[in-house]
């Protein structure tokens, strides 16, 4: 009933029933369940189309806290409190929606008294990788802090948006969840948030990265593959040092994707354009042409890095054995949407050259060259 009633209504009306600026709501009034708090951001979770509409439908128009009443028996599973942070396409998310969600996040968990247990964002699948990412370098008191989305809207035949919300809402609360770093959750999956990647642009098993998956659900219970582990190339940093001098946004990071008939100049007009350091897609294992060698060196010099990933999802951007044989930096087992991520942060932390080579490179170079 409820469903067929939201169906009816338009995207106005419902984005008129709650605005985006709700304030921190409390849902359930029940005992010896975990606290969790739902940061709605937007994303196909909260659209509206057809029921036929899993493409061109309206993402971003429903409060998360609608999304969250379709679910049965939540409050058996947590107490849940929702925060309508934006309701927009991720997409449509910048460098200062980055930190503020980080920020959020971070005061809800990691503040000495915090109550709540875990916390989930919504958002968008097209950049989930990169604020899963983002949070998981970021946020490091050991509770779950799990980002989960949807591939269809909920007015959508056989949406994913309620399962999704619920495994992710029951894995937030959950004790086997702790020390795991971020993790992203979608279709009864559960992946690490520094390996996994949208595999695919359309179907709802969107997050199926191999080797990102830790665990999954049955009956939206969680279970893991392995005991609490963490992925042995990340880095975290510390926020408040991240964010010194009151920043509100990240220094500007440009990504160039490598090709046959690759124009180095595209590098020398990031520069010019500010970027303050730039992620170059590499072909295969993160090659570049020698041709666009003396442009790299050229940005290099002026103190830009230039970070260099991999190509294909799988596989790695490896050092070289010799690491002052390139003036750019490879970026390991770190892809190309994440590596931007990590070199924001690096240069917000005031890392120099060095340094970042060391965050990209240093683990893998140490494992595979005994250095
Ligand atoms: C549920 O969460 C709200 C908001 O954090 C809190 O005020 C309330 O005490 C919690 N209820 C229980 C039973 O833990
Ligand atoms: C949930 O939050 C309330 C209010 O802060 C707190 O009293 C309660 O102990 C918390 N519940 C759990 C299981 O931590
Ligand atoms: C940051 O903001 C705080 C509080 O608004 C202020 O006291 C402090 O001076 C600011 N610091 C810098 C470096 O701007």
């Amino acid at each position: 009933m409820r469903f067929e009633a939201l169906s009816t209504l338009t995207a106005a009306a419902l984005a008129a029933a709650a605005p985006a600026t709700a304030p921190v709501e409390a849902r359930q009034e029940k005992t010896d369940v975990p606290n969790v708090t739902v940061i709605g951001t937007g994303g196909t979770i909260a659209g509206v189309g057809s029921e036929f509409d899993t493409t061109g439908y309206e993402a971003g128009v429903i409060p998360i806290k609608t999304v969250m009443d379709r679910i049965p028996d939540l409050d058996t599973r947590a107490n849940v409190s929702a925060i309508q942070y934006s309701n927009k396409a991720s997409e449509a998310f910048v460098s200062s929606d980055m930190v503020d969600i980080a920020k959020l996040t971070n005061d809800l968990l990691c503040a000495p008294d915090s109550d709540q247990a875990g916390v989930v964002i919504t958002e968008g699948t097209d950049t989930v990788e990169e604020t899963a990412f983002l949070l998981d370098s970021l946020i490091n008191c050991n509770k779950p802090v799990i980002v989960t989305a949807s591939m269809r809207p909920g007015t959508a035949v056989s949406s994913d948006g309620q399962g999704n919300l619920l495994e992710a809402i029951t894995l937030a609360g959950s004790e086997k969840a702790k020390g795991r770093g971020a993790m992203v959750v979608l279709n009864d999956r559960i992946q690490s948030a520094f390996y996994t990647s949208k595999m695919n642009a359309n179907n709802m098993d969107a997050f199926d990265e191999k080797n990102a998956e830790i665990g999954g659900f049955l009956n939206y219970e969680p279970y893991f593959y392995y005991t609490q582990a963490q992925p042995t190339f990340k880095k975290t940093f510390n926020l408040d040092e991240t964010l010194k001098n009151n920043a509100t946004s990240l220094p500007k990071v440009d990504m160039i994707y490598g090709s046959q008939d690759f124009d180095s100049g595209l590098i020398t007009a990031a520069a010019s354009l500010g970027s303050e350091g730039i992620v170059i897609q590499g072909v295969g294992e993160g090659s570049i042409p020698s041709f666009a060698v003396d442009a790299i060196n050229e940005v290099v010099d002026q103190g830009i890095p230039v970070v260099v990933s991999a190509k294909p999802i799988y596989g790695a951007s490896v050092p070289m054995e010799d690491a002052s044989s390139a003036s750019y930096i490879k970026s390991g087992y770190v892809k190309a949407a994440q590596a931007k991520v990590y070199l924001e942060l690096a240069l917000a932390n005031g890392y120099n050259m060095d340094q970042i080579r060391e965050l990209f490179e240093g683990d893998l170079r140490s494992a595979i060259f005994h250095q």
